[in-house]
């Protein structure tokens, strides 16, 4: 599987959600997550995203994310459309210990 991981947070530009094939990714307030039992590992989201927030879960030291991403896709809501970044998007690209502070 695929998964989201810290860059997405308060940045959300929501074009991974326009390529995935099968519909698997979920939305938070400020973050999204792909479904694990749902995602086919086509892997065309990942270069999609402008904040590089997206990784295949072979990389080394995604197991958090891994947990983050099937804990949250079982509760939060479907998206499956793009709509805007979030207003912060910009300033919040690439800062460090977004989990820490916001995640949600
Ligand atoms: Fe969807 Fe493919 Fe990305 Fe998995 S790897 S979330 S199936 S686009
Ligand atoms: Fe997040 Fe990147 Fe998708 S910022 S919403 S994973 S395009």
């Amino acid at each position: 599987t695929y998964v989201v991981t810290d860059n997405c947070i308060r940045c959300k530009y929501t074009d991974c959600v326009e390529v995935c094939p099968v519909d698997c990714f979920y939305e938070g307030e400020n973050f999204l997550v792909i479904h694990p039992d749902e995602c086919i590992d086509c892997g065309v989201c990942e270069p999609e995203c402008p904040a590089e927030a997206i990784k295949p879960d072979t990389e080394p030291g995604l197991d958090k994310w891994l947990k983050i991403n099937a804990e949250y896709a079982s509760s939060w809501p479907n998206i499956t459309v793009k709509k805007e970044p979030m207003a912060e998007a910009k300033e919040m690209d690439g800062q460090p210990g977004k989990f820490e502070k916001y995640f949600s």
